[in-house]
């Protein structure tokens, strides 16, 4: 492949933010080489890919705790010079049901990617980690919104793995620039963005790029989407009793093309920097409580959506809302679209596209995609 300005393996890229983040490289000029074993997405993101920006990723469908197989993948690609993690299982309720897996995977999985990358000499890594990590951060005084200073405690299993694989990467990251350093050799090469995303949402503009989960989804705004369509009867209102302004849970909410941007920033920041370990949060600023979201959908979709208070889920918190002062400043990044427009974009995915990536998008919005591409 001729790489414009380098070549990128990321993992898990056909997933949601990684199929977002996929597209965003290849609009600026870098190669991107897609690992997924599908567990929860669809091959079919590749091709929606391309028909939106005309340039396509190559894809293996590898599994990343199959080390040979990721390994032959970076035999067969010496252009690699960084990679985007994304690979993981991320459904916090199942992760303390089936902690084993959760750990094998995501914590194994992200060794087997590290070996490989030692083996190979690729020497960027962006990680996603999640706003779990930081856990319930009201426990601490002056800590909401969250600075990446906050002291870590996720609260599930699903976070412990994120905590612990941004240790491991870090602990790598480290040793290779000490061992290069005391061999008087380059060591700066090395470097590792630690990502934590608050609650990516929406979908492309056209229309025909979404999030399409395998299973059941359990984040709020694809459920109100299957609400809206039908699919589901009502929305589950997970407590009502919490100290925010209307008694419901405060998110920060963050469009996924904003966050795939936010990516790239930070990929070209330790290209240029090389700052060694960063760890850069990934929001809005702004928090939401599940009552505001739920007016702002049925707004787009023009009804009132129905739904019901239950009990509160085990390990959920009050206020996950980011202080992205760093990522403002540092990547010179910030969000630009607004929770009116991820609504949107989300529903026109949903409403025209109600089996996902499992159907072609309506005639009519691939060729409103082809006249604004000019063809
Ligand atoms: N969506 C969120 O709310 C959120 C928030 C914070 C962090 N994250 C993290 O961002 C990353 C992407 O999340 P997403 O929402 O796009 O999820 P997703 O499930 O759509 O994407 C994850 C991708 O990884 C793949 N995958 C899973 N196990 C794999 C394995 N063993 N080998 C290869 N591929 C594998 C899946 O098939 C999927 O395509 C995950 O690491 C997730 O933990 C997500």
């Amino acid at each position: 492949m001729a790489g414009g300005k380098g070549t990128v393996l990321v993992t898990g890229g056909t997933g949601y933010i990684g199929s977002f983040t996929t597209l965003v490289l290849l609009e600026d000029g870098y190669d991107v080489i897609v690992v997924d074993n599908l567990a929860n997405s669809s091959v079919v993101a590749i091709d929606r890919i391309e028909r939106i920006c005309k340039k396509r990723p190559l894809f293996y469908e590898v599994d990343i705790t199959d080390e040979q197989a990721l390994d032959e993948v970076f035999a067969k690609h010496p252009e690699i010079n960084s990679v985007i993690h994304f690979a993981a299982l991320k459904a916090v309720g199942e992760s303390g049901e089936i902690p084993l897996e959760y750990y094998r995977v995501n914590v194994g999985g992200s060794i087997s990617l590290l070996r490989c990358m030692e083996r190979h000499n690729v020497t960027n890594v962006v990680f996603s980690s999640s706003a779990t990590v930081y856990g319930d951060a009201t426990r601490f005084p002056n800590m909401i919104p969250i600075p990446e200073h906050c002291p870590l405690g996720p609260t599930n299993t699903y976070g412990q793995t994120k905590r612990m694989i941004e240790q491991v990467i870090t602990d790598q990251i480290e040793a290779q620039r000490r061992k290069l350093k005391a061999a008087g050799k380059p060591y700066e090469q090395w470097n590792a963005a630690l990502l934590r995303y608050f609650n990516p949402c929406g979908a492309h503009p056209s229309g025909i790029m979404g999030e399409d989960p395998q299973g059941v989804p359990y984040n709020l705004l694809p459920l109100l989407g299957k609400v809206a369509t039908g699919e589901r009867e009502k929305l589950q209102v997970y407590g009502d009793d919490y100290p925010s302004r209307d008694g419901t849970a405060i998110r920060d909410y963050i469009h996924v093309l904003d966050l795939a941007d936010g990516h790239l920033a930070a990929l070209n920041y330790l290209r240029e920097h090389k700052p060694g370990v960063r760890a850069w949060n990934l929001g809005s600023g702004r928090g939401s409580t599940v009552f505001e979201m739920i007016k702002a959908f049925s707004k787009v979709v023009g009804r009132d959506l129905p739904y019901e208070v239950v009990g509160r889920r085990h390990g959920d918190v009050l206020d996950l809302t980011a202080n992205p002062a760093l990522a403002n400043e540092e990547l010179q990044w910030k969000t630009r679209r607004t929770l009116e427009d991820a609504c949107a974009d989300l529903w026109r995915w949903v409403k025209n596209n109600p089996k996902g990536y499992r159907q072609e998008p309506p005639a009519e919005l691939l060729a409103a995609l082809d006249a604004q591409n000019g063809n």
